[in-house]
């Protein structure tokens, strides 16, 4: 959560910052701000709220080249000016600008700050303020910048400025993302590159626990033994149109559209001249070898890994357990003699699967990451990677995420149980291409979709989503895109289980929305639309081709029933779009979210 830039160069900073700002805008949007250095000392700008009310209240008289910006989920204090960043010393000689969580920031106010008036409730003005009075004591910034943060715990990405040098930026690391952007007469430093894409596309990572002093020509990377390091810069593989919005009113519509194209990239991308799966051998190896798989992921992403079990185990034979990743880490379940941890996250920088990352690594249990983003976190500790080809993913509904890492999973299913001799009579990839035509037949039904929308969620406050099998997998991740964007309170349930308690909730005209692509369970879910319908409830039916009855809402292509999540999830999505944008809601920044979780 959180997301950082700085520049120094040659150039007028204001716009270098704020244009960097808005593409880290899905990392948090509660407040913002910009601190630039010229002769006339430091000019801080701040708002609670979004980057283009930051832009109105920036002074446009104001020129410098050199700044450092922020763009603010809150975690200590409530999201307001004061809280927001930049955040400065008493004496307003040190300015800084982080991401991340200082868990120790009482204990440092306790032990040093007793006598520091704090102008906030953050912890990040705490490390501000120990860097200035480690400079009086030190009367050597560098040296005070260090001593502060090898005081610090837990996650940093750190950037500071000094009204009396206008010559560096000074960076520090911790678990927080953190790349140097590099240019000619410039460099800069930001959360992800999309934020430093306007001006550049070659990029040096930087490990946890590093410092950098960073000058208009010159980039020192220091490791945590004091030691400089040298490093090769990489060029970001990022298109930079695919983070514009092009002609879409919103990124969540572009990322529903795009599902198609991606599937058909996976396609490419896993599969070799002769028709075979490509993977990496030694994903093989270790999943031929483990005894059981233990996957673990938040929010979509565990959605995903409910219906990757479902891959696994029944074309692979493989036993999986899915979990929650902010309940795995203290409560660990008894783990089998041979597992293989599989992480699944877009971002690859969800804090609380990395926390159980950290946890197996040290037990000594090989991990595989599924994510977006390869040079991410999640992706750089693990022992292996498999990479989404999903594109940069904006809108904080995740979409095009999910489908990819379905199929992903269903890929390796199939080269999993290949390798142990399984023979199965099914070609993923025959069957991928397959849903992407179907996904493509169904993003060009939006104006039904929008009527279904209209018709049963315009004015309801609550709403419920039914299936058995996968497709109760699926209502999951329904009910969870309908609640993020459109505020409804949207539950998704096993059909069966209504009955149990939940149905006490139906009342004349609440929307429950059933989905019906199995044709095993297809008499009995609809059995329990009749129970819901019987006490009122507004119901309707979503079936697949060749399973459907007249009076369905909507029926999707048929597709190899395995696969029916990576189609039938997209009505869900585009009936929770089109019900956020009647009810006026920020459909690609949704209240009280950011893309990337990186706080436990
Ligand atoms: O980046 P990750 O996949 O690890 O993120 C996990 C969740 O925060 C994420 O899937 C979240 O639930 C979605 N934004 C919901 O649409």
């Amino acid at each position: 959560m959180c997301g950082i830039v700085g520049y120094i160069g040659q150039k007028d900073t204001k716009d270098i910052l704020l244009s960097g700002l808005e593409k880290l805008e899905y990392r948090g949007y509660d407040s913002a701000g910009i601190a630039v250095r010229n002769a006339g000392g430091v000019h801080v700008s701040k708002v609670k709220g979004r980057i283009a009310a930051l832009r109105e209240a920036v002074n446009e008289d104001v020129h410098a080249t050199m700044g450092i910006g922020h763009t603010r989920w809150a975690t200590h204090g409530a999201p307001s000016r004061e809280n927001a960043h930049p955040h400065q010393s008493s004496t307003e000689r040190f300015t800084i600008v982080h991401n991340g969580v200082i868990e120790n920031y009482m204990d440092i106010r306790n032990q040093y700050l007793q006598d520091v008036a704090l102008q906030s409730e953050t912890d990040t003005e705490i490390i501000v303020q120990l860097i200035e009075v480690f400079y009086n004591e030190l009367n050597d910034v560098a040296a005070a910048f260090r001593k502060a943060v090898e005081l610090l715990t837990g996650s940093y990405a750190i950037a500071l400025i000094d009204s009396e040098d206008s010559e560096t930026i000074f960076v520090a690391k911790n678990k927080s993302p953190l790349l140097v952007g590099l240019g000619d007469g410039f460099n800069m430093v930001a959360s992800d590159s999309m934020a430093a894409l306007h001006v550049t596309d070659q990029f040096l990572e930087l490990m946890d626990k590093e410092t950098v002093i960073l000058r208009r020509g010159e980039v020192k990377i220091i490791d945590p033994d004091g030691q400089q390091v040298t490093r090769e810069p990489f060029k970001a593989e990022i298109d930079a149109t695919d983070i514009e919005k092009g002609t879409y009113p919103h990124f969540m519509l572009k990322e529903i559209d795009e599902q198609p194209f991606v599937i058909r990239k996976i396609i490419q991308e896993y599969q070799n001249e002769n028709d075979e799966i490509k993977l990496d051998p030694q994903i093989r190896e270790a999943m031929k070898t483990c005894d059981r798989i233990y996957i673990i992921a938040a929010g979509t992403s565990y959605h995903a890994g409910l219906l990757g079990k479902q891959f696994i185990e029944k074309l692979a034979n493989i036993p999986v357990e899915v979990h929650v990743a902010s309940e795995f880490s203290y409560n660990m379940p008894h783990l089998s003699e041979k597992p293989l941890f599989v992480y699944i996250s877009q971002s690859g920088e969800t804090a609380d699967s990395r926390s159980v990352l950290v946890q197996t690594k040290k037990l000594g249990h090989p991990a595989l990451t599924i994510t977006n983003v390869p040079g991410s976190t999640l992706s750089r500790e693990a022992d292996y990677t498999m990479h989404l080809h999903a594109g940069p993913e904006i809108a904080v509904a995740s979409t095009k995420a999910y489908t990819a890492q379905m199929a992903v999973l269903a890929i390796l299913a199939v080269d999993t149980a290949r390798a142990k001799g399984i023979e199965l009579d099914f070609d993923p990839m025959q069957e991928l291409g397959i849903v992407a035509n179907a996904m493509e037949a169904l993003t060009d039904q939006k104006e039904e979709l929008e009527e279904l929308a209209r018709d049963y969620l315009s004015v309801t406050r609550n709403c419920f989503f039914i299936g058995r099998g996968i497709d109760y997998y699926v209502g999951l991740e329904g009910s969870l895109k309908l609640k993020e964007i459109s505020y409804i309170q949207a539950e998704g349930f096993a059909g069966g289980e209504l009955k149990h308690g939940t149905i006490a909730l139906i009342e004349e005209g609440t929307p429950v929305i059933a989905l019906a692509t199995q044709e095993n369970v297809n008499y009995s879910i609809r059995g329990n639309v009749q129970e819901v319908e019987a006490r009122g409830a507004n119901s309707m039916i979503i079936s697949m081709k060749g399973l459907d009855k007249e009076g369905d809402a909507f029926v999707i292509p048929h597709v190899h029933d395995l696969l029916t999540p990576l189609v039938s999830v997209v009505p869900f999505q585009l009936i929770s779009y089109y019900a956020a944008l009647h009810r006026d809601c920020d459909v690609d920044k949704p209240r009280n979210l950011a893309k990337s979780v990186t706080v436990e």
